[in-house]
Formats: C-alpha cells, structure tokens, sequence
C-alpha cells in the first residue's frame, strides 16, 4: 500500500528536503550508499573484490532539469573510468549509468543524452571495462534502447536493462537476446500505469520467469539483477536446461542488500556483481529502495522514533 506513496514521493523536491534534512535519514542510507567521494567508491570496489564481488558503480543523480547539471553528470563519470583504469580495476568493476542524469528529459535530450554518454563509453573501453544503462521509467525505454542501439554499433559490450513489469519486454528480450549482447533482468523499480504494467507482484514474477527463459535461452550475456530466492534458483534451473556455465550469465544485487546470499553464491562458483552507488544525490535511489520492501521502511521509522 505504501510503495505508490512512496514512489510518488521519490520525485517530489518538497519530499526530498524534508527527507534530507531529518537526522537519522543519514546512516539508513548508508546502508545503500558507498559514500559520498569518488575514493569511497574505490574503497568498496576493492573490499568487494577481495571477497570474490565484481561491481558495477552507478555515480547518483538522475532527473536533471539543467544543462550544466547533466555535463557534471558526465564529468564525474569520465573521473569514475579514469579512476578505474588508473586503479586497474576495469576487469572488476564496470559503470551503470541512468540517461536521465545525463539530460535525457531536456528539450532535444535525446541528443544531448547521446552525446554526453558517449565519451563516457569511449572512456569505459580504454579502461578496459563497459557501461551499462539503467532502465527508467517507461517514457525512457524507446529513447534509451534507440541510444543503446547506437552505442553498440561500437561498442557491443554497452549493457541493457529490462524490466519484466512492462508489458513490452518479452518483446524487447527477444530483440536483444542475441550473440554479445549485455541483458540486465529486473523487475523494475518505478510508479507504472495499467496501461503499460503488470501491477500485480505476481504477474511480474511470472513475466520475469518468461524474459529469463528467453534471456538464457538466446545469444547474449544475461545479467540476473534480483534478491528474489526463487527467481534466483529459476535462473540457476533455467541456465543448466540450456547448458550454460557459470560465468556464461551473472548474478547482480544492489549494494548492501543480501550480502550473506552474494557470498553463498560466489563460493558456489558463480558470478556475481554487486551495484554499488556512490555520491552525494542519493534521495530517488533511497526513496525506491524504501518502497521495494517495507522492512527497509521499518529500518527508518526504528530510526527515527529512537531518537
Ligand atoms: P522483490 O522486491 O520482488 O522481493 C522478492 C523477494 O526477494 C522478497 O520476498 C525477499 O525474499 C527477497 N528480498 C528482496 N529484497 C530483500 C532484502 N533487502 N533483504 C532480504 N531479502 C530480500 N530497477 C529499474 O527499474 N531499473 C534499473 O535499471 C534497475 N537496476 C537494478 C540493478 C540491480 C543490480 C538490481 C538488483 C536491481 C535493479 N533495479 C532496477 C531494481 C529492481 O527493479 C527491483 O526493484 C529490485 O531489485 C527489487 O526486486 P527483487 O527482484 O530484488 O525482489
């Protein structure tokens, strides 16, 4: 019942101050959060490597309504890929990138989108590491599938995101599961209408089932982001059906959220990256992580009513 509210919140600046600006919201997010520098990121980048992890990095911000907003956005990832390939660590940890930081809702921001990512995967292939681009809400896909399409052409290892709530995306797995191809699966994270979503949690799980089978089933490189148990052991099922290999696909789950479960999985021999955000604009990605599970929003209310 909370999740719309607080979804709807997620994009409200008068929320975003209020949240800001309590107390306790600081060490919650920490939970989720790396830390606000650049350096912090690394750090975790390396505990996480020494513990077998792989990482994607996501510097935050996202919904920029300014020009000069989105180029900082793009400067603090060409930083991030400077940082990665000084530090050698481009085998170990690659980018995540979310369009709308980059200034894709600005009249004309599809160009512009494109033109601000693309040095930053020039940028990730000298660094001997890649980018993948966060899936938004559902006005983004066309524009950010359309940008995935270009950057491609040149670099095939830029990564996708799906989302198994949209109805669309059968259809758009089935396009992209082809040979080198990058998929991220999850089940989508954003406030959908009716008209293009599941909203039932059951429909969504039944629809991610679907686009898995299609993922490990195709050419590509499915990229499993989920803590769900069992859309974990479907994809473990789903990947011995069609004789892949660990390291054939990739298991993904954001930072600080079962860690003991990315360990199981990584003595188990699989693959598994952890996405990892870093930076000082957390307030949309905590506000959905507050929605995704209500003991997360126990979390901060235990918080602020200890106080
Ligand atoms: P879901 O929230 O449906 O929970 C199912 C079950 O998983 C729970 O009942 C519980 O058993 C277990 N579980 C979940 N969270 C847990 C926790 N904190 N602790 C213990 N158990 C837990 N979304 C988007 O729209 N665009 C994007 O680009 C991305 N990118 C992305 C990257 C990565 C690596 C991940 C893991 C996720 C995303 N997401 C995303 C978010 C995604 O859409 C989704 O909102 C969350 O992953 C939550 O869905 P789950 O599949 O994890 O399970």
């Amino acid at each position: 019942m909370l999740a719309p509210v607080l979804l709807a919140a997620s994009r409200s600046a008068r929320m975003r101050k209020i949240v800001a600006a309590a107390p306790v919201t600081r060490p919650v997010v920490d939970r989720f959060v790396a830390g606000e520098r650049l350096d912090d990121a690394i750090d975790v980048v390396r505990e996480l490597d020494a513990r077998g992890l792989t990482v994607t990095l996501d510097h935050l911000g996202e919904d920029v309504t300014d020009p000069s907003e989105a180029l900082r956005a793009r400067d603090a990832y060409l930083r991030l890929a400077e940082a990665l390939h000084g530090e050698s660590l481009g085998a170990r940890a690659e980018m995540s990138v979310k369009l709308s930081a980059f200034g894709q809702a600005l009249a004309g921001g599809h160009d512009i989108a494109l033109a601000h990512i693309t040095p930053v995967v020039e940028a990730a292939a000298e660094a001997n590491t890649t980018v993948t681009l966060d899936m938004e809400d559902h006005t983004t896909v066309d524009s950010t599938l359309a940008i995935l399409d270009v950057l491609r052409d040149r670099f095939p290892q830029t990564g996708a995101v799906v989302q198994s709530y949209l109805f669309r995306t059968e259809e758009d797995c089935r396009a992209l599961a082809t040979a080198g191809s990058r998929v991220r699966l999850v089940k989508g994270a954003y406030k959908e209408p009716a008209t293009v979503a599941f909203q039932d949690k059951r429909d969504v799980d039944r629809a991610y089932v679907r686009c898995l089978k299609i993922l490990m089933a195709g050419g590509g490189y499915p990229m499993v982001g989920s803590h769900d148990p069992r859309m974990i052991a479907i994809a473990q099922d789903l990947a011995r059906r069609f004789g892949r290999k660990a390291g054939e696909y990739e298991f993904q789950m954001l930072y600080g959220i079962r860690e003991a479960e990315q360990e199981r999985l990584v003595a188990a021999g699989q693959r598994v990256r952890v996405y990892v955000p870093y930076g000082t604009d957390w307030y949309g990605y905590f506000m959905r992580r507050l929605a995704e599970r209500p003991a997360n929003l126990a979390f901060f209310v235990r918080s602020l009513a200890g106080r």
